[in-house]
């Protein structure tokens, strides 16, 4: 097989360690320049790291755009080790015949499983139940303390019903929610199966108990919870988000919070990660946030370092690398007098 010959003479940069042994068979594979420490290469750092390299293994803290690409003469790839790729400026890589992969579908259940967690504390209020617990005011049993709502019977407003999305949607199911969505598309299938009902933006804000979101964030999608989508939602609702946090107006939900035109929210995405320890958001006592772990199981997230050096080992040895978000790229690639990939 040519792979192994072929792709040893790659250079590959890899913006930090991996979880699983992803690594290993990349050392294997290529050449590896591998970015020391737990934190992201500083932009010098990571121009630096691709500059000669034929693939960059990035994350979602990494950011790849025209000026970097038009730096990285040989780069070939962009594997991000992410379903979500708004940190990488697609339109330019396909400009620049840079291949971009990504990791879908992996960590769906994962994730669906966090937006869970989350949406159950938040509506329980367990992390002010357990504060409440080591501040000493457990005093009694009493009827009115730390009163939540039910998620039994409560109507589950779900905004994208994508993989995410319907995920979530089964895990409503069996909570006995009533469950409606709003989507690109039309679902009708998915409709049918999980028992969903296609509303508009605003009647899905104006009639949901839980709102989560589940859509990958684009022009389209930044920002779309703002002062208005927060006033448009009911006073006891609870807004859930493990997407990304541009999709919101951060100051309009803090105001939203604060102001209690909504009940509560739990959010494990910011616009700005990590979210700095002196923000104002941190003040409120009806928000519980996490710090970006909806992927964050221990096989989840093997699973998707496998395959990023699937994506970019398929991307370097000439192979259509199985999750490729500019297809394009790949169909304009230029071809040998034997039909193989150049
Ligand atoms: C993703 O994959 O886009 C998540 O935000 C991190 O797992």
């Amino acid at each position: 097989m040519p792979t192994g010959r072929r792709s040893r003479l790659h250079k590959v940069f890899v913006t930090r360690d991996l979880p699983g042994d992803g690594l290993r068979r990349l050392r294997d594979e290529a050449g590896v320049d591998l970015w020391p420490g737990g934190m992201p290469p500083p932009r010098a750092a990571l121009l630096e790291g691709v500059r000669d390299a034929d693939g960059l293994l990035c994350l979602l803290t990494d950011t790849v755009d025209a000026a970097l690409l038009d730096h990285a003469q040989r780069l070939r790839v962009v594997s991000t080790m992410a379903a979500g790729y708004d940190n990488i400026d697609v339109g330019a890589a396909t400009a620049h015949n840079v291949l971009v992969t990504n990791t879908p579908g992996v960590l769906t259940e994962t994730t669906a499983d966090l937006t869970f967690a989350l949406l159950l504390a938040a509506a329980r209020r367990l992390p002010e139940s357990e504060r409440a617990i080591r501040d000493g005011r457990w005093t009694t049993w009493s009827p009115a303390f730390l009163l939540g709502r039910d998620i039994h019977g409560a109507t589950l407003g779900i905004v994208g019903l994508g993989e995410i999305g319907q995920a979530v949607a089964r895990r409503a199911r069996g909570f006995g929610m009533r469950i409606l969505y709003t989507s690109r598309t039309p679902k009708p299938e998915v409709e049918r199966k999980l028992g969903c009902s296609p509303v508009t933006f605003d009647e899905l804000l104006a009639q949901s108990d839980f709102v989560t979101v589940h859509v990958p964030l684009t022009p389209q999608t930044r920002h779309m919870f703002d002062a208005k989508a927060f006033d448009r939602m009911k006073q006891t609702a609870i807004f859930v988000n493990t997407s990304r946090g541009a999709v919101v107006v951060e100051a309009d939900l803090q105001r939203a919070l604060a102001s209690e035109s909504i009940a509560a929210a739990a959010i494990d995405v910011a616009e700005t990660e990590p979210v700095a320890k002196d923000d104002p958001l941190l003040r409120l006592s009806n928000l519980l946030v996490t710090p970006h772990i909806g992927s964050a199981s221990v096989a989840t997230r093997a699973r998707m370092a496998d395959m990023a050096v699937d994506n970019l080992l398929a991307a370097l040895d000439g192979r259509q690398p199985p999750n490729c978000v500019n297809p394009q790229v790949w169909a304009a690639r230029p071809m040998s007098s034997d039909g193989s990939t150049a």
